[in-house]
C-alpha cells in the first residue's frame, strides 16, 4: 500500500507517461491484466487544456474502468497549470502530475520539462500555486537535474514536499543524458533522503522484477515506475507484484490472451481516435505484441502497415490465428525484427 495525498493506493508500481502509448485503450490493457493502479495519461499542455484543443482534451479522455486516474500536465506559465489542473479536478481526475523532465527541444524552448529544474522559484511556484488551487494530489515527475553539474533533484523535491506536493516520481538520469547510459540509483536514493515524510517514486530502465526490488533495496524509494518494460511486456506489473510479495510468479500468457488483448487495444483505440488515426498509432504498439507471437516477423511486417479495423482483422486472421495452438517449438521461424522506442540518442540539443 502506498499513500499519495488523500489517495491510497494497494500497489506501489506505477505505469510511466509514455507520450503517444499511454492512451485510454494501454491503459485499459495494463488495468485489465493487473497492473498499475494510478496510471498516469501522455503529458497534456495546460494552455491546450485551457483551450480545450481537441489534440489535449482527446489525451485525457477516460472511462469508469479507467479510475483511478493522473493526468500529467506540462507548460512553461504556473497559471496556466493551476488553472488547467483546476479543469481537471473538475472532471473527476484523482491526481495531476506536473512534468518538469522532459528532455525533448521543442517542450524545452517554450520553458517547459526539464526546463522549469534551471528556474528552481519558479518550478516551486507552479508546484504551491497548483496545489493550492486544487484538492486533489498533484506530484512532480522530474530527472536529477540539468546536467552532472548540476543536480537539482534533491533540493527541489525538498521544496516541492514544503509547498504540499504530495509524491516525486525521480527519472534517474540528468536530462544531458537523455535515455543513454544507465540510471543512477546514487541520485534516486539522494532524492529519497531529501524528503521527509512524501513517497519516492523511482524511475528508469526497469524490464524485470528484479529491477524493480533492486531499485526499491539500494534507494529507499517507496515504489516504482515503469516504462518501456511495459510495453515489452504489458505483464510485468503483475510478475513484479508477485516477485516483491515473494508470491509465486504468473506464468507467462498464452498467444492466444495476448492476442485477445490485442484485440482489445486495437479496438479500444478506434473508439478513441477513431479509424485512420488509431490504425496509424496502432502501428508502433502492433511491433510490441509481435516480439511474443508466433510468425511474429510477419506479423511485425504487416501490422506496420494497418490502415482500417477490417485490415487489422484481416492480418490478425491470416498472420496469427493459424499458429497460436502449436507450440513454441514449432513457431514459424524467422526472429522478429528488434523494435525499440525512437528514443533519441546521444547529446539531446537537437532533439
Ligand atoms: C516514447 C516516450 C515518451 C515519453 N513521454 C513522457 C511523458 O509524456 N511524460 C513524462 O514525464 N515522461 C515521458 N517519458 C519518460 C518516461 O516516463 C520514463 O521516465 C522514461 O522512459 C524512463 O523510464 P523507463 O526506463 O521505465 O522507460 C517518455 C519516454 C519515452 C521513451
Amino acid at each position: 500500500m502506498i499513500i499519495i495525498g488523500t489517495l491510497r493506493l494497494e500497489s506501489n508500481l506505477f505505469l510511466a507517461p509514455l507520450a503517444g502509448y499511454t492512451n485510454l485503450a494501454f491503459r485499459l490493457v495494463i488495468r485489465r491484466i493487473g497492473g498499475s493502479v494510478l496510471p498516469t495519461t501522455d503529458m497534456v499542455h495546460a494552455r491546450g487544456i485551457l483551450e480545450k484543443g481537441e489534440g489535449s482534451v482527446i489525451l485525457t479522455k477516460s472511462c469508469r474502468e479507467d479510475q483511478p486516474l493522473r493526468v500529467q500536465l506540462f507548460g512553461a506559465n504556473p497559471d496556466e497549470v493551476a488553472r488547467a489542473a483546476e479543469w481537471l479536478a473538475s472532471e473527476g481526475v484523482a491526481a495531476v502530475d506536473i512534468n518538469m523532465g522532459c528532455p525533448a527541444h521543442k517542450v524545452l524552448r517554450s520553458g517547459a520539462g526539464s526546463a522549469i529544474i534551471c528556474d528552481h522559484d519558479k518550478a516551486v511556484e507552479m508546484a504551491a500555486k497548483t496545489v493550492k488551487t486544487v484538492k486533489i494530489p498533484v506530484t512532480v515527475k522530474m530527472r536529477l537535474g540539468w546536467d552532472d553539474k548540476n543536480i537539482s533533484a534533491p533540493l527541489l523535491a525538498a521544496r516541492f514536499e514544503d509547498v504540499g506536493v504530495a509524491a516525486i516520481t525521480i527519472h534517474g538520469r540528468t536530462r544531458a543524458q537523455g535515455f543513454s547510459g544507465s540510471v543512477n540509483l546514487d541520485g534516486i536514493r539522494q532524492v529519497v533522503q531529501a524528503v521527509k515524510r512524501i513517497p519516492v517514486i523511482g524511475n528508469g530502465d526497469i524490464t524485470k522484477p528484479e529491477h524493480a526490488r533492486q531499485m526499491m533495496d539500494y534507494t529507499g524509494c517507496a515504489g516504482v515506475m515503469i516504462g518501456r518494460g511495459a510495453l515489452l511486456n504489458p505483464w510485468i506489473f503483475l510478475a513484479t507484484r508477485a516477485f516483491l510479495q515473494g508470491d509465486t510468479l504468473p506464468l507467462k500468457p498464452l498467444p492466444a490472451e495476448r492476442v485477445e488483448y490485442m484485440n482489445f487495444h486495437f479496438r479500444t483505440m478506434v473508439e478513441q481516435f477513431g479509424e485512420y488515426q488509431a490504425s496509424r498509432c496502432f502501428r508502433k504498439m502492433g511491433v510490441w505484441y509481435a516480439k511474443s507471437l508466433p510468425n511474429g516477423k510477419a506479423f511485425h511486417r504487416s501490422i506496420t502497415m494497418v490502415e482500417s479495423q477490417s485490415h487489422y482483422d484481416e492480418i490478425v486472421a491470416g498472420q496469427l490465428l493459424p499458429y497460436l495452438h502449436l507450440p513454441e517449438a514449432e513457431w514459424p521461424r524467422g526472429k522478429c525484427k528488434d523494435v525499440s522506442l525512437p528514443v533519441p540518442a546521444g547529446p539531446n540539443s537537437m532533439w
